[in-house]
């Protein structure tokens, strides 16, 4: 409820946190941080990574727990940083190494955490760069009301694709999933007056600047932006570039008249209001 919080203790302190919030947002909000991989802000918590594991002490027992998605509660006991939740960290970015072996980030990671290169045989495609963590997926359904794109298989052949391998009907190309994507795996390509998405294998028609003629958008974005503010689509739309030249222009024109004395309003219309 609004304006209602909890206390519990975070490595041996008592804080204080907003009812609702999650163990990783209480850690953040009290200067602790809990590494995150899977987790993005804008996205409901998923908990598919476990690199944010933390040891949670409640009713005695203590288990580990996705900081991301376990909500804070009263009374709860964390700690961040055990030799448990350090174990468990190590073990994931060992999995994710063998999974993605050539992603810079996961390298990264595995390195801080001092997981060893070959710690794991390699299980993945020496290219393979996606870790499974469902951003593109979520994002495309919760921020942009998509689903383009979906989990497909299980085991070791899961991966995100469009339905059946093909194009995806559903992808308006506005780009989401390339933007919350953590390794680079989404990529978005604009070539001859086309959008190319990879690995979704989408293709989509850009249109161009009336003005400039430089292509800027895929149509179906600003239709469905357009859907979204219930205003009809007008195809002969402006580049963000051109739109401000265009607001610029006005402005200028309106400062112009200000100087020259008709506005604001002058004494003419004050008196032809009378
Ligand atoms: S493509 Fe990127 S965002 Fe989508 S699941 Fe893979 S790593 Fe995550
Ligand atoms: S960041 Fe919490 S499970 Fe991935």
């Amino acid at each position: 409820m609004a304006g209602q919080t909890v206390n519990f203790k975070l490595n041996g302190e008592e804080i204080r946190a907003a009812a609702g919030w999650t163990i990783w947002q209480a850690a953040r909000a009290a200067g602790v941080f809990i590494p995150t991989l899977c987790h993005h802000e804008a996205l409901h918590p998923f908990g598919a990574c476990r690199l944010c594991v933390v040891e949670v002490e409640k009713d005695g027992k203590k288990t580990l727990e996705a900081a991301c998605s376990y909500p804070a509660a009263e009374g709860l006991s964390v700690e961040t940083e055990t030799p448990r939740v350090q174990k468990s960290r190590k073990m994931t970015a060992a999995l994710l190494l063998a999974r993605c072996p050539s992603v810079p980030l996961i390298r990264e990671l595995a390195a801080r955490l001092g997981v060893a290169e070959d710690s794991l045989p390699l299980k993945g495609r020496a290219e393979e760069a996606c870790i499974l963590c469902g951003r593109c997926v979520r994002v495309c359904r919760e921020a942009i009301g998509k689903r383009a794109v979906s989990f497909a298989y299980r085991g070791p052949q899961r991966r995100v694709s469009a339905p059946f391998g093909e194009e995806a009907p559903d992808c308006i190309g506005c780009t989401a999933c390339v933007f919350v994507c953590p390794t680079g795996a989404v990529k978005a390509v604009r070539q001859d007056n086309r959008l190319r998405l990879s690995p979704w294998q989408t293709e989509l028609p850009l249109l161009s600047c009336s003005a400039c003629g430089r292509s800027f958008a895929a149509e179906k974005v600003l239709r469905h932006l357009h859907g979204l503010q219930k205003a009809s689509f007008d195809p002969e739309t402006l580049c963000p570039v051109c739109r401000r030249k265009q607001v610029g222009e006005a402005l200028e024109k309106v400062s112009k008249l200000g100087k020259a004395g008709s506005f604001p309003p002058g004494k003419e219309q004050k008196q032809f209001k009378h």
